[in-house]
């Protein structure tokens, strides 16, 4: 067995030329096709692509619709900076710049609803924060699925392939994680803030001023991600770390590898012979709307990580879908598959800012270029500075009383998953500028565990017309009296004692919201997406007739693909995604392997 892979490598180092390649012409692939070809270089893509080329027998293609500019982000200053990670979503050639339909629950709003369109995907514009989700999270996956595979305990040891880094300040953090959840090797970079910010002391200190609503927890990411703890990102050395400079940049030499990129996959082609199991191993792709689309096969399995709006997007335009929605488009029916673009959750996302006594806040920084630049230039010249952290070093995560939630209506997965997230922060505004006077602080709230459910659907048979997004925004009202209940939580934390004399009032509408309903009507002038779809493609039991993929991540009802990213989760983690994205990604990448280490 091992001497005749090691033939298949020799032969391979013969008569393949040493291909590993950054292309933007599709002609340039290689004709025979590849083992695994992946739609999609973001965040769980990249993974994929980094533990199949590290096997030197495949062979695999990449193909990533979005800019190559960004392999090791080298230069590129806004997507390293951890600090202006926000002003990513400002420039459309690195987004998929797209928005939701008008939201019910939010007073008939329509939302910014941006993806990365880049290397490394999401993992390259998001806001770093590194959290893996609960106990019981997982362990609701592996009860729906009918699979320990997804347990907490089976999930951990790929949850801990990522490297805690020290912090650029050098500052001892053995009060701010416990080394035991974290490795010392592994590709991603992580740490903590390398920054102090003017309102950490009082967050210790309010764990002890009210340690029953907001108990110390020693680390967030043991878990039990309840209590307030200090916050982990996706940097080292002061930069981001993405799944495109951990995982992609690192293997380009690999002779085995080919990377497209600029180009967008349209749909996968049904290659079975009449009346056989459907089999989409034939990826079609193409440079825009116009242009001619090329074709590919992948001779062991084409792996789906466009994203959980671009999936579910590319499964209904292969005919891979609901009956009904695909005769709406006349496409032809490859498998009826109700639940692809159902199920659709995310978090809504609330930012309550408040006017507070100091000289110490951040503000300074978007009020006077020249601060900026001097900021920006310690950064460019000693990683060191405001700069290295996105603001806002520890948070808080809650579980609501029992008054609100009881067994019989509680959308979260168990004692250990939180129903809302408090990120005291700087100024942060989805609809305004920090003011041109005063120092502010913020809580941003995170409805952690939503009961509303939306969906993913098509406006139309064109690949490159946008997808039509409804997260359906409180759809469910229990989401209100929950995020109620949250907005008055951060007031009950900067009410703790630690705060006194530091917060004058609150700003904006929020200052003359006190009722219920004032307050539910705050929440829904203001609550915006936090960028975390899920579900789209969800796994499940073999019998469950809404699971898109089985427990191994196969697309059910077809031959030779698999869905590896964040549509696959049956439910939303109480988290940021990115954690459990990566974690997901390095399990999927496992079970490839063990199914073609048997072949
Ligand atoms: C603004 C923002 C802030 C966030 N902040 C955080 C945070 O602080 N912490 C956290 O944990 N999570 C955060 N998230 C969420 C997290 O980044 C995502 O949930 C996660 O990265 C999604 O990973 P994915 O692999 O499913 O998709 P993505 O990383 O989005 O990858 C999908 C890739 O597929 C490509 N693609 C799509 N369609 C096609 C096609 N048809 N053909 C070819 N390529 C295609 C895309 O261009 C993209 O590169 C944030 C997300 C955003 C957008
Ligand atoms: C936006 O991204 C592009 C890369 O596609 C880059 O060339 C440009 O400078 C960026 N614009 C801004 C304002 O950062
Ligand atoms: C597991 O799922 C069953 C139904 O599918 C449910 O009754 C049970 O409460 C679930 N248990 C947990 C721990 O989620
Ligand atoms: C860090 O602090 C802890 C106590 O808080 C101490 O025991 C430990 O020695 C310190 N480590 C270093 C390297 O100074
Ligand atoms: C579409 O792609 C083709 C082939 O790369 C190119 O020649 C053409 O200019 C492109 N059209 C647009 C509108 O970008
Ligand atoms: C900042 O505030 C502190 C305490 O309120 C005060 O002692 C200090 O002088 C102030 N510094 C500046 C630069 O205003
Ligand atoms: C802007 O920042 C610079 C550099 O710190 C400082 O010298 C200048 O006084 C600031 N300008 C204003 C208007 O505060
Ligand atoms: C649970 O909460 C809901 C909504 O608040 C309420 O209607 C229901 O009666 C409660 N059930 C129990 C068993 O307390
Ligand atoms: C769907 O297409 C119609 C017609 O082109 C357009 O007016 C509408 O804005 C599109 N909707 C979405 C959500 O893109
Ligand atoms: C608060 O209400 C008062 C009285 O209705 C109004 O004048 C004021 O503009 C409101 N403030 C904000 C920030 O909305």
């Amino acid at each position: 067995m091992l001497r005749s892979l090691f033939i298949t490598f020799l032969l391979n180092l013969l008569i393949r030329p040493s291909f590993s390649r950054l292309l933007t012409d599709p002609s340039q692939l290689l004709k025979e096709g590849y083992d695994f070809v992946i739609v999609g270089a973001g965040n769980a893509g990249n993974v994929i692509a980094n533990r199949l080329a590290s096997v030197p027998a495949f062979t695999v293609l990449v193909i990533e619709a979005g800019v190559k500019l960004f392999v090791s982000d080298a230069g590129i200053v806004s997507t390293q900076i951890p600090f202006i990670a926000p002003n990513i979503l400002l420039n459309t050639s690195l987004t998929w710049d797209y928005v939701t339909v008008p939201q019910e629950g939010l007073n008939s709003r329509i939302l910014t609803y941006q993806r990365g369109k880049l290397l490394g995907g999401s993992s390259s514009i998001n806001f770093l924060i590194f959290t893996r989700g609960s106990r019981d999270d997982f362990d609701r996956w592996a009860n729906v699925t009918g699979d320990s595979i997804w347990e907490w305990d089976a999930m951990f040891p790929f949850a801990l392939k990522a490297r805690f880094t020290t912090p650029v300040d050098n500052h001892n953090t053995s009060q701010e994680i416990v080394p035991n959840f974290h490795n010392t090797k592994g590709p991603l970079l992580t740490t903590v803030n390398g920054f102090p910010s003017s309102i950490d002391g009082k967050l210790v200190a309010t764990t002890q001023a009210d340690s029953e609503e907001f108990p110390f927890n020693p680390d967030t990411n043991s878990g039990n991600p309840i209590g307030m703890s200090w916050i982990q990102s996706t940097s080292g050395g002061g930069s981001r770390s993405s799944s495109a400079t951990a995982y992609l940049h690192p293997i380009l030499s690999h002779p085995n590898l080919d990377v497209l990129v600029e180009t967008q996959v349209t749909r996968l082609i049904n290659i079975a012979e009449k009346g056989g199991k459907p089999d989409l191993r034939e990826v079609e792709f193409a440079k825009n709307a116009t242009s001619h689309r090329f074709t590919i096969r992948a001779k062991n399995e084409v792996i789906l990580s466009a994203g959980a709006v671009n999936t579910p997007q590319l499964l209904l335009l292969s005919g891979v879908g609901p009956k009904s929605e695909l005769a709406k488009f006349k496409i032809p029916l490859v498998v009826d598959s109700p639940g692809v673009g159902q199920n659709l959750q995310d978090h809504p996302l609330l930012a309550q800012q408040f006017l507070v006594n100091s000289n110490e806040t951040l503000d300074d920084i978007s009020r006077n270029a020249t601060l900026a630049a001097d900021v920006e230039e310690q950064w460019i010249t000693s990683k060191t500075g405001p700069f290295v952290d996105v603001a806002g070093n520890l948070f808080s995560w809650v579980r609501v009383g029992s008054d609100i939630v009881n067994k019989s209506n509680d959308p979260s997965a168990g004692p250990t998953s939180a129903h809302v997230e408090l990120f005291p922060n700087e100024f942060v505004s989805f609809s305004e500028a920090v003011p041109a006077t005063g120092s502010f602080i913020s809580v941003v709230n995170g409805l952690v565990s939503p009961a509303s459910r939306g969906s993913i659907t098509l406006n139309s048979s064109d690949p490159f017309d946008f997808p039509v997004i409804d997260p359906g925004f409180l759809k469910n009202p229990l989401d209100g009296r929950i995020l109620i209940e949250s907005v008055k939580l951060a007031q009950k934390m900067i009410n703790t004692s630690p705060w006194d004399g530091f917060v004058i009032q609150p700003f904006g509408a929020l200052a003359n919201a006190t009722t219920d309903a004032e307050i539910l009507e705050f929440v829904r002038n203001t609550v915006t997406s936090f960028w975390h779809p899920t579900g789209t493609a969800k796994m499940g039991e073999q019998n469950d007739p809404m699971a898109v993929v089985d427990s191994k991540l196969f697309l059910k009802g077809v031959q030779g693909v698999r869905v590896i990213d964040t549509s696959i989760f049956p439910f939303i983690p109480a988290a940021h995604l990115q954690a459990p994205t990566y974690a997901v990604a390095e399990r999927g990448a496992s079970l490839i392997q063990e199914t073609w280490a048997k072949a």
